[in-house]
């Protein structure tokens, strides 16, 4: 009883009475920026109903009228100063960004600045006043319930972030910070934070493994242990937000919400940023989504709900700096998705998640050994039909291993219906859009006209078909690899019988 009083105690915290939902970030870096009709249109066709602006711009507001989408406006850092002098300033400030749009757009947060602490701390101790005249201003227009206000923070004014336990805010910040949390917790608001596993990574000189900031499942004894909690944490942000709560509970703040205002992972960058691809955004962002929308929350809170913007809704060609800095978007300027997000099963947010138009193949750096080895595993005890790789068949040309391996490989992954793992192969596989299919050779999934196997029937294991499908003509080698193929078609054959 006393423990499971403990226990409740201690999860008593934040309530979890809503659901954690996916916004995202609309940034104007682009040389071409979409106009806001297009922009909408766009976050209407992928179900986006959450977005955070670096600003609050009346063509935008206006466009977002009327469409059911959640809209978080901000300060811009360079308007900080002016509308944070006084109360005057401040409301003037509401009326014309804010009560001109409520309610047909609808307005559930201010951001006011972002990152001041780090970007520009001569702005800090102005801060908390700012927050405080706007909100004065809210109040007086009845809108404090409906629109919260709080300031967006980089995770770096966190420090010892690992152990998560032992984190806490950079003491220099404590005159701003003591006030601040003071405010958001007396207007039922929420710390914002901008989390950057991509960064921790990059800076942890491979301390930090790639799995673990990709939030790819870890062998148990590689997990992160926190030694004073016994919280194992699989993934960086996790270990972040618990850090911001330890941080915050330093200061005697136990019951302050967090939402993560900024999130997501390079698809392209230069030399010095290996690790800035397609594959690798596409994996982060995907399982950041599916564990935001899951409600999963964290080791500390779980099930707390920790809604997230990614970083961000398109490139952004005009903002300075490396390569990465310009390929954090979901889109390009035309609304193309750079990648296809993997959300299978998390919902209909994103509506780019078009898994059903994917394809498995093999990677280009794939080790050829292992692509033989996963395909005879393919076409033996994975039960794929690798008929139409014999001689004469329509896939039997290119006749080599990658490109048999690729069409075994995508056909397996489409027949178990494009569940996570399933286009692995030890790591040999990879997921993507290009339709691979070529001549007469129609892969699973394709969109082509001759949609002969489109509907995966046709590739189905058909109870019929033992003899192709235990023959090893397709196999385009009989080296040392034989034994492994001769217990693949034993097993295979077995499973037949
Ligand atoms: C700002 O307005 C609020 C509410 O009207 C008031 O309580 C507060 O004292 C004012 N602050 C200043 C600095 O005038
Ligand atoms: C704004 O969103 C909130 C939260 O979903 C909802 O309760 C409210 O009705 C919405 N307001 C308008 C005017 O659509
Ligand atoms: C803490 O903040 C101060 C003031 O910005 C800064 O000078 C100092 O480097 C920070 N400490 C760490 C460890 O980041
Ligand atoms: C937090 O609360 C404890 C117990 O009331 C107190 O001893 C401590 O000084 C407080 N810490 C801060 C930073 O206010
Ligand atoms: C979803 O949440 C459940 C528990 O609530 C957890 O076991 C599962 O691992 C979560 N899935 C993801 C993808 O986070
Ligand atoms: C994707 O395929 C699944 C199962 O084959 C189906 O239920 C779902 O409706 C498809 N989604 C789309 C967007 O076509
Ligand atoms: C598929 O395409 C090939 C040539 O491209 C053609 O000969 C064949 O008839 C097509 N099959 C169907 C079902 O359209
Ligand atoms: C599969 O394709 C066949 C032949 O084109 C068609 O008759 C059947 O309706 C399709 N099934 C589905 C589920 O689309
Ligand atoms: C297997 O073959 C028999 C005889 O040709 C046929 O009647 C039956 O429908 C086939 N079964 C399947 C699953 O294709």
């Amino acid at each position: 009883m006393d423990s499971l009083f403990l226990l409740l105690l201690l999860f008593s915290f934040v309530s979890a009475d809503h659901d954690a939902f996916i916004g995202v970030n609309v940034g104007t870096g682009l040389s071409d920026m979409p106009n806001p009709t297009q922009v909408v249109a766009l976050l209407k066709a992928q179900q986006i109903r959450n977005v955070r602006l670096y600003d609050s711009d009346r063509a935008m507001l206006l466009a977002l009228a009327n469409t059911g989408i959640h809209v978080t406006v901000s300060v811009p850092n360079d308007q900080l100063l002016g509308i944070g002098q006084s109360n005057a300033t401040a409301a003037n400030w509401v009326f014309h960004n804010i009560l001109a749009h409520v309610p047909a757009t609808n307005i559930t947060s201010i951001s006011v600045g972002s990152e001041i602490l780090t970007a520009l701390p001569n702005a800090a101790p102005i801060l908390v006043s700012e927050l405080k005249f706007i909100h004065s201003a809210l109040v007086a227009s009845n809108l404090d319930s409906q629109i919260k206000v709080s300031t967006a923070h980089s995770s770096s004014i966190i420090l010892d972030s690992f152990p998560p336990s032992q984190a806490f805010f950079n003491r220099s910040w404590d005159p701003v910070m003591v006030p601040l949390l003071s405010f958001l917790q007396s207007t039922d608001s929420y710390l914002m934070l901008n989390v950057y596993p991509y960064y921790d990574y990059m800076r942890s000189n491979n301390v930090i493994p790639l799995d673990y900031a990709l939030f790819r499942p870890l062998n148990p004894n590689k997990e992160a242990v926190d030694s004073n909690t016994l919280l194992h944490y699989t993934n960086v942000f996790d270990a972040v937000v618990d850090a911001a709560y330890f941080a915050m509970s330093y200061l005697n703040f136990t019951n302050i919400p967090i939402i993560v205002t900024e999130s997501g992972w390079p698809s392209k960058g230069d030399s010095s940023e290996p690790d800035a691809t397609i594959d690798n955004a596409n994996t982060y962002n995907s399982n950041l989504i599916r564990h935001v929308l899951n409600n999963t929350g964290t080791p500390k809170h779980p099930g707390v709900a920790v809604s997230t913007y990614i970083y961000e809704l398109y490139n952004e060609d005009s903002i300075p700096g490396s390569l990465s800095e310009k390929n954090w978007g979901l889109f390009d300027a035309n609304g193309v998705p750079i990648y296809i997000l993997l959300l299978t099963g998390s919902g209909n947010v994103l509506a780019d998640d078009t898994t059903n138009q994917t394809y498995c193949v093999v990677r280009d750096t794939a080790d050829l050994k292992m692509v033989q080895a996963a395909l005879d595993w393919a076409c033996g005890p994975g039960k794929v039909d690798c008929s139409p790789l014999l001689q004469g068949k329509p896939c039997y040309e290119p006749n080599g291993v990658a490109a048999h391996a690729t069409y075994a490989f995508d056909t397996y992954y489409h027949q178990m219906a494009f569940t996570e793992g399933s286009c692995d192969f030890n790591g040999v596989a990879t997921v993507t859009t290009t339709d691979p299919s070529h001549g007469t050779c129609v892969f699973p999934g394709s969109r082509g006209r001759n949609n002969t196997f489109i509907n995966g029937t046709v590739l189905a294991p058909s109870s019929n078909s033992t003899t192709s499908k235990c023959s090893s003509r397709y196999l385009n080698r009989a080296d040392n690899l034989l034994k492994l193929v001769m217990a693949g078609i034993a097993l295979c054959c077995a499973m037949l019988l």
